[in-house]
């Protein structure tokens, strides 16, 4: 990528073609002391009033600067690096960690070790980018006293409450009302398909774990709806195209929302996987449609649920996992709760929250 100039007006060459930069997309972006505040970034000025008939006077490229004289009477030095990561469309930090595909033969993924002032650290820039390449992360030793979870979750970024309230204890009970609450096999599933909007992370940390059953198990839903597409192509476009209903009740509240169990993104990439068949209902379609729709579900939930793309593991006390709720599917094996405890607190942030975080601790180390 390249700024060029000619004749006062501006281009950028990438290489395989060269493209006249609108003087005033420049002039949006002009970032003296007058047009944008120091400490915020933000712009002291309001390009959406202003007549967008700019014309550039005079430009001229000086030690990596771009000096542009407006017909407004505006001059300013712009940084052509800064100029040239706005060329891309997309976001340039998160969508630059690749996703790493993974099923049972996962080895070898790092786990973090909790320390004092972590949040600030590299390591947790390193535990960020690990957290969006296998879209989960295990933290060892986290404290356990007075709700840590819901510190831990605030020092990232911020705890999304729910009406489960800021964060919720797992743990066998009587009258429950989820099965998370009972000593039961949870196959995988996502966490809340039926709120709007689904919440992104969900935190997991074990505060006590004296049974010898209740593994944690874990699917990567990117991996898996990948193969399928690969595998059968017709399963998947239908699972990606029919939105189902999934729903919440209990005395107080009623959640309800419609979506995909593969939901992709405005360019049919993989964006988000919900699944938890105990609460999705299909709208009434024609017999064939719904033939091949459950024909297609139960392949996706056959491959889910084999081991093939599990993997499996105890936590111990003091293990935190972070889980992306739109990627990975979770679950547990039973156990038996006369063997001991079993106490884990969970609590969900969003995706501004480890994205805020990962760009500002980029900022920091110069990454
Ligand atoms: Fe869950």
């Amino acid at each position: 990528m390249k700024i060029e100039l000619n004749q006062n007006k501006i281009f950028f060459n990438n290489g395989k073609s060269i493209e006249e930069i609108h003087p005033f997309w420049l002039r949006e972006r002009v970032d003296g002391e007058e047009f944008l505040d120091k400490g915020t970034q933000q712009r002291l000025f309001d390009p959406s009033t202003m007549d967008a008939k700019i014309i550039i006077k005079k430009a001229e490229i000086k030690n990596g600067f771009l000096e542009v004289n407006f017909n407004d009477g505006v001059n300013s030095k712009l940084d052509i690096n800064k100029l040239e990561t706005e060329f891309s469309n997309k976001d340039t930090v998160i969508k630059s960690i690749p996703k790493k595909k993974w099923d049972s033969a996962l080895k070898d993924v790092k786990n973090f070790e909790y320390k004092e002032d972590f949040y600030e650290s590299k390591e947790m820039y390193d535990l960020l980018v690990s957290f969006y390449e296998y879209g989960f992360v295990i933290i060892k030793n986290v404290p356990t006293e007075n709700n840590y979870i819901v510190k831990f979750a605030n020092s990232i970024g911020s705890v999304r409450r729910t009406n489960f309230g800021e964060h919720f204890n797992v743990r066998s009970k009587s009258n429950p009302n989820d099965l998370a609450y009972t000593t039961l096999q949870l196959s995988p599933h996502t966490d809340n398909p039926y709120r709007n909007p689904v919440p992104c992370i969900q935190l997991l940390h074990c505060v006590e774990n004296e049974v010898s059953g209740g593994y944690s198990t874990l699917v990567d839903g990117y991996t898996v709806t990948e193969k399928l597409k690969k595998e059968d192509p017709g399963a998947y476009k239908i699972l990606t195209e029919v939105k189902v209903r999934f729903k919440f009740t209990d005395k107080k509240v009623i959640l309800e929302d419609w979506s995909e169990l593969i939901h992709l993104d405005d360019e049919k990439n993989f964006k988000q996987v919900r699944f938890s068949p105990r609460l999705d209902y299909v709208p009434m379609l024609e017999k064939d449609k719904l033939d091949k729709y459950y024909k297609s579900r139960k392949k996706l939930s056959d491959m889910y649920n084999s081991e093939k793309n599990r993997i499996e593991f105890k936590l111990e006390s003091k293990d935190l996992i972070m889980m992306d709720n739109h990627r990975v599917l979770h679950g547990r094996t039973k156990y038996d709760p006369k063997e001991g405890n079993r106490f884990l607190q969970g609590c969900y942030i969003d995706f501004d929250s480890t994205e805020g975080r990962l760009r500002h601790l980029k900022r920091k180390f110069k990454i």
